[in-house]
C-alpha cells in the first residue's frame, strides 16, 4: 500500500541482499521510520518489542530472521537453536511457527553450502505468498461488502474492525482490511468504525493511519462503543483478523474481539473473520487450548503520545502502585462467527466449513 504516494511492503530485503528493512510500528502514527534488521537477534527483538506485529508479519520477519541465522551458521544444531529462539517471542500467532516450519522444510534436506540460498528463497516466497493471499481475501470479502451496499441504496456500508489486521500486520493489503480497500477502490461507499484497541492502541494508531493514508472514511471509537453502535443499527458488518484458528473454527484475536462478537450476535450483525491459510492450526481441536500471550503491565499503566511541540513521550495513566493484568488475546467461539473470509473463498466457521475450502487437510 502507499505512504505519501510511495508503495511499501512492511518488510523487504535491503540493498545488501541479506539484511532486511521494516517499518518501525512502535513509532507510528507519529513518525514513519524504517529500521534495519541485521541478525536473527534483531528480528527476535523486533517481534518481541512489536516493532513488527500482526500474525502474518511476525511469520515473515521470523522467516528472514532464520535466514540470517543460517547465513551465520548453517549447521542443524544452530538452526534448531534459532528456530526455538524465534518461536518463543510471541506465543499466540501460529503464523510464527508455520513460517519457521516452512523454512526448516526448505533447508533441511539441502547440503550445507546451499542452505543460505534456499532459506532466502523460501523467506521471499513466504512474503510473496502472503501478498497474493491477502489480495485474494480482499477479492472474496469485497463481495460481502458489495452485497450489503446494494441494499443500502448509496448509503455507506458501515464496517467495524478491531485491532490492526491491515497491511501493517501482513506484508501488504491486510486480512480484515483487504476487502475494505478493494470495495473502496471499486467505488463502494463505506465507512469504518475503528476500535482504538487498548492497551497498545493498534486501531487508533495503525488501522486509522492506514485507512487515512488510503483515503478510506473512518472514525476511531473507544473499545466499549461497539455494542452501543450495533444496538443503534450503525454497524452493517464486523470484519476482524485472527492470530490462530483452531480446527473447529474457534478464533484467537486481539483482546476484546470476543466481546464484539457477543454484541454482534445479540444485534444480528454479521461477524466475519478474515484469515490466510497460515493462521489455521489444524493440530488444535478447539480454541481454549490456544496459548494466550500475557504482556507487560506497563502497556496498561502507561501510554505513549505526542505533545504539542512534536515530541513523543510516555505518561503514566493509572493510580500509582496498582498492579495491572494484560492478556493480549481472547478466544471467540466459532458459534459467534458468521463466516471466514479466506484466500479460497468464504465458508462457515466450522470444521466442515474449513475442510470444504482445504480438503487436503481432511483426515484419511
Ligand atoms: O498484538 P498484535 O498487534 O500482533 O495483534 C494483532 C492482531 O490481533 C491481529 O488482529 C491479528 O494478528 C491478525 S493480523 C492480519
Amino acid at each position: 500500500m502507499k505512504i505519501n504516494g510511495k508503495p511499501y511492503r512492511t518488510i523487504w530485503l535491503a540493498p545488501d541482499g541479506w539484511s532486511v528493512e521494516v517499518i518501525d510500528q512502535t513509532r507510528l502514527p507519529h513518525e514513519f521510520s524504517v529500521i534495519p534488521l541485521r541478525s536473527m537477534d534483531d528480528a527476535a527483538r523486533a517481534i518481541l518489542s512489536m516493532q513488527v506485529r500482526g500474525a502474518p508479519l511476525i511469520g515473515a520477519t521470523a522467516a528472514y530472521g532464520l535466514a540470517m541465522a543460517i547465513r551465520e551458521d548453517a549447521s542443524d544444531e544452530a538452526i534448531d537453536r534459532a528456530v526455538a529462539h524465534l518461536a518463543k517471542q510471541r506465543p499466540t500467532a501460529i503464523n510464527l511457527r508455520w513460517a519457521l516450519d516452512e523454512m526448516r522444510r526448505a533447508v533441511q534436506n539441502q547440503p550445507r553450502e546451499e542452505r543460505v540460498a534456499a532459506a532466502y528463497e523460501r523467506a521471499a516466497l513466504i512474503c510473496d505468498d502472503d501478498v497474493e493471499t491477502c489480495r485474494l481475501i480482499g477479492e472474496h470479502g469485497r463481495k460481502l461488502i458489495m452485497d450489503i451496499a446494494r441494499k443500502k441504496a448509496g448509503a455507506p456500508v458501515e464496517v467495524l474492525t478491531h485491532c490492526n489486521a491491515g497491511w501493517l500486520a501482513c506484508v501488504d493489503w491486510g486480512t480484515a482490511t483487504s476487502p475494505i480497500y478493494q470495495a473502496h477502490d471499486a467505488g463502494v461507499p463505506l465507512h469504518v468504525w475503528v476500535d482504538e484497541t487498548r492497551p497498545r492502541n493498534q486501531g487508533a494508531a495503525l488501522t486509522a493511519y492506514e485507512l487515512g493514508s488510503h483515503g478510506v472514511p473512518h472514525t476511531i471509537v473507544v473499545d466499549n462503543a461497539g455494542g452501543h453502535l450495533m444496538q443503534h443499527g450503525r454497524v452493517d458488518l464486523c470484519i476482524v483478523g485472527t492470530d490462530r484458528v483452531a480446527a473447529n473454527g474457534d478464533v484467537a484475536n486481539k483482546i476484546g474481539t470476543y466481546l464484539k462478537a457477543l454484541a454482534a450476535k445479540d444485534n444480528n450483525v454479521p461477524f466475519y473473520v478474515a484469515l490466510p491459510h497460515s493462521t489455521i492450526d489444524w493440530t488444535l481441536s478447539e480454541g481454549m487450548s490456544i496459548p494466550i500471550e500475557e504482556r507487560s503491565a506497563d502497556e496498561v499503566l502507561k501510554m505513549p503520545g505526542r505533545l504539542p511541540d512534536g515530541s513523543v513521550v510516555t505518561v503514566e495513566i493509572a493510580a500509582p502502585g496498582s498492579p495491572a493484568g494484560n492478556p493480549a488475546f481472547d478466544v471467540t467461539p466459532a458459534r459467534l462467527i458468521t463466516g471466514f473470509i479466506t484466500e479460497r473463498g468464504v465458508c462457515p466457521a466450522t470444521r466442515e466449513g474449513l475442510l470444504s475450502l482445504y480438503p487436503e487437510r481432511a483426515p484419511d
